[in-house]
């Protein structure tokens, strides 16, 4: 097995430094050759392109270029290394660094950032012929029909489209049934009634430790219809034969039924290093990326239906994807304006999906549209959410 080179965009995420764990338990197998973020933790993208030696830092704050070069400096006294004993890696800075990065020459990138605004490296490094490890869904939500003919060039690092292209190796693509999305069904599972929930309390995620808008998004169900909308167009699979199922204790990370009446479901704790090497290393395993499941221990595992009445969010995404074109852009768009809204006081929790579900229904939609066409939409569906979230919670 020779060794990979990778880049990781979001370096300094959740995923991100968990990718960097992965990297560092497997130095034989993986090498990283550049680093982004957006420029919110100079300190610790410096010290991260430090100990790994990177040939390239991007930032997409302008403004921290400066920050971030007498970061790495600092961190190099810190660690004793005198001039010589390391390399200055180059600075990329702007809106477009890591786009430039994406397009890097190496083996993997890794598209950990979040939000849509990971389209354009997702188009860049899938443009340059390199295998994409994709953790940013939003990019292939948004993107849509400009991102599906690279689909052979991706390899899902969401937890759940992992354990479905793993499922998949057990079976021929005429012989699957269906796709079996599972969901934790997030801190609010059994509620009826989604009023007044604080931000404290939508943080706090009973299985998985995230970034904010992930961790809102699967309070908030957006999380999984996003996910519906992505295995959709990562395994060409129709809607009406990809089922959602509740399963809190989020060890089966998902499961394909075939048509003899077989599933094959995939099962770990959960730990997001096993599927960001698989991702990294595919289609090769990475011995001991995350522990197994300990059969010694007594568990149960229990599986229950989606309670749609109370949770609009993946019929909402079913929808709109069904739509295509542009109404998943729209959608991704207006729910991180909502999202950020939340969380800042100004709307309240159960009015997320319903806010994002007017924005798509007044959208301008474009069937076929260009990354141009994408951006503009998406443009105008932040705008129309602003508004929309201006008010005071009621
Ligand atoms: N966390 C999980 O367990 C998990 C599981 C499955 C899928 N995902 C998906 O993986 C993606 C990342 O999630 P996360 O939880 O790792 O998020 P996170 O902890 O919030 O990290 C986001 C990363 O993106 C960077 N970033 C943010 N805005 C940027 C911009 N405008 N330009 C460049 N970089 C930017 C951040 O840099 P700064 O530090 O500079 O802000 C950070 O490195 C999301 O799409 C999420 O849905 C996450």
């Amino acid at each position: 097995m020779s060794t990979r080179d990778v880049v990781l965009l979001g370096s300094t995420g959740s995923v991100g430094t968990q990718a960097i764990d992965v990297v560092r338990a497997a130095p034989d197998r993986f090498r990283v050759v550049g680093i982004g973020a957006g420029g919110g933790r100079v300190d610790l993208l410096a010290r991260q392109a430090l100990e790994l030696g990177v040939e390239v830092v991007a930032v997409a704050q302008a403004t921290a270029a400066q920050d971030l070069q007498l970061a790495f400096y600092a961190a190099a006294q810190a660690r004793g290394f005198s001039a010589g004993q390391f390399a200055v890696p180059k600075i990329l800075a702007g809106p477009d660094a890591l786009t430039e990065l994406a397009a890097w020459p190496c083996d993997v990138v890794l598209n950990a950032m979040t939000g849509s605004v990971g389209l354009a490296p997702t188009l860049a490094a899938l443009e340059a012929g390199r295998t994409l490890a994709l953790a940013n869904k939003e990019s292939l939500v948004a993107g849509g029909p400009l991102v599906t003919p690279y689909r052979d060039q991706i390899v899902p690092v969401d937890s759940e489209h992992s354990a479905l292209a793993q499922c998949l190796r057990g079976g021929a693509r005429g012989e699957v049934a269906k796709l079996v999305l599972t969901a934790s069904g997030g801190p609010f599972r059994g509620r009826t009634d989604l009023r007044g929930i604080t931000p404290a309390q939508a943080l706090a995620h009973p299985t998985w430790d995230m970034g904010p808008v992930v961790t809102i998004n699967s309070a908030t169900l957006v999380n999984k219809g996003l996910e519906l909308i992505e295995a959709q167009l990562l395994f060409d699979v129709p809607y009406d034969r990809i089922d959602v199922v509740v399963h809190p204790q989020s060890v089966v990370h998902s499961m394909v039924e075939f048509i003899d009446g077989s599933t094959l479901a995939q099962a770990s704790p959960p730990d997001m290093r096993l599927p960001i090497a698989l991702g990294l290393g595919w289609p090769e395993r990475v011995a001991g990326a995350a522990a197994p499941v300990d059969w010694t221990q007594p568990a149960s595992w229990t599986f229950e239906p989606l309670d749609e009445a109370v949770f609009g969010a993946v019929a909402l995404c079913r929808r709109a994807g069904t739509t295509g074109g542009t109404a998943p852009a729209a959608l991704n768009a207006a729910n991180e304006v909502c999202v950020q809204a939340f969380l800042d006081g100004r709307l309240d929790f159960a009015a997320i999906v319903d806010t994002v579900a007017q924005v798509v229904a007044e959208h301008p939609l474009r069937e076929r549209p260009t990354l141009v066409e994408v951006l503009d939409v998406e443009k105008w569906a932040r705008s129309r959410a602003s508004e929309l979230t201006q008010k005071d919670p009621t």
